[in-house]
């Protein structure tokens, strides 16, 4: 297939482009750079050719002759969209509805939207939550991604299919590093200060996932017959790495047994806490399985970090995406509503 990916340079888009082409795909990208230049060691392959605009501004004829957009580019996180909420409800709300209303005008078949677990938000159940669980964001980031699930079920039609992947929280290695999401974070630390620390009381649940599961999980809905897919939600992830934040901790212990685990008990601003059902994609898309586990992700970045010579210095500036916004705004390359200057 024709394969738009947006987002192509961010974390994940740096492992999917690769991966859509190894399954026979033609692939174009679709980024603003954000951070573009936060490589931690070299990417395993070039970028691909890619439409140098950003997703606000994108046209119909821009569209035109792809089979499927893959849709990723976004302000990625829950502390991201707080600080900017008028950005984020721009660019991955109205933005992404935009994208797909022209993606579907261009006669584009496929849209394949990047959503996340995080719509669940505070479920204040112990019940593990299926695609039909109610929806509770608690962030702007949460709740752009509940408008556009909905958006998407109302451009549905016989040609045009979309389809809404909602995402555990991802880790792994991507040469596009992020070191703002759980599992990176603490075996960052624990490489970097010899500390695992847990600003909690670390029993919050979270469902974790690998960044190329969550890849082969988009190729997977993508190549999928329409009928499967068409208007509906996919929980990504597997069962057994629905994960306490203490559980998380102990993984990185193993990996780093040097490392000092410290819990310190405070019941923290962050309300979040669910687990999920992921046994509608193990039965409707049986070209999927989640791959990684937990602790292999956690072997796999620290063997990444130090080949690759992680310092505390660029895991801080150059992998946490809220600190390279601010110093590009202050740098002067980024103007205030998060377009390139
Ligand atoms: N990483 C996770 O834990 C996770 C979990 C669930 C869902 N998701 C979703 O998956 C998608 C990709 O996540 P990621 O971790 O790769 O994020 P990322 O921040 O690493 O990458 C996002 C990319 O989007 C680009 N972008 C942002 N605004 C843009 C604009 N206006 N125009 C063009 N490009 C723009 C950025 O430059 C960046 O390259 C996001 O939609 C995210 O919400 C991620």
């Amino acid at each position: 297939m024709r394969v738009l990916l947006t987002g192509h340079q961010g974390y994940l888009g740096t492992l999917a482009s690769p991966m859509l082409a190894a399954a026979g795909h033609e692939v174009t990208g679709l980024d603003s750079g954000l951070y573009a230049d936060c490589i931690l060691g070299d990417l395993e392959q070039p970028d691909p050719p890619a439409l140098a605009v950003d997703l606000r501004d994108v046209t119909v004829e821009q569209l035109e002759g792809f089979d499927a957009v893959i849709h990723l580019a976004a302000l990625s996180n829950d502390p991201l969209g707080s600080l900017a909420p008028e950005h984020t409800y721009d660019i991955n709300h109205h933005a992404s509805t935009r994208l797909a209303r022209l993606a579907k005008e261009a006669g584009v078949g496929r849209f394949v939207y990047a959503s996340t677990c995080s719509v669940y938000g505070a479920s204040g159940t112990a019940d593990v939550l299926d695609e039909e669980a109610p929806m509770k964001p608690v962030t702007p980031y949460a709740e752009s991604k509940v408008r556009v699930e909905s958006d998407l079920v109302d451009l549905a039609s016989d040609e045009f299919v979309p389809v809404s992947m909602r995402n555990a929280t991802a880790f792994g290695f991507s040469p596009r590093l992020r070191a703002d999401i759980v599992l990176n974070n603490l075996v960052g630390h624990a490489v970097l200060s010899g500390r695992i620390l847990v600003m909690s009381d670390g029993t919050p649940w979270r469902p974790l996932c690998h960044g190329r599961d969550i890849v082969a999980a988009a190729i997977a809905a993508m190549e999928a017959p329409a009928e499967v897919v068409r208007a509906r939600a996919f929980n990504v992830g597997r069962t057994d790495n629905n994960v306490q934040v203490r559980d998380i901790a102990e993984a990185v212990k193993v990996a780093v047994p040097e490392a000092e685990l410290i819990v310190t008990g405070e019941t923290g601003g962050d309300p979040r806490s669910y687990r999920v059902d992921f046994s509608r994609i193990e039965k409707e898309l049986p070209e999927f399985r989640a791959a990684w586990s937990v602790a292999d992700g956690a072997a796999e970045l620290l063997r990444e970090y130090r080949a690759r010579g992680l310092t505390q210095e660029t895991f801080d500036r150059r992998f946490t995406r809220l600190a390279v916004l601010h110093a590009r705004q202050e740098a002067g390359t980024l103007d205030a509503t998060l377009r390139p200057v």
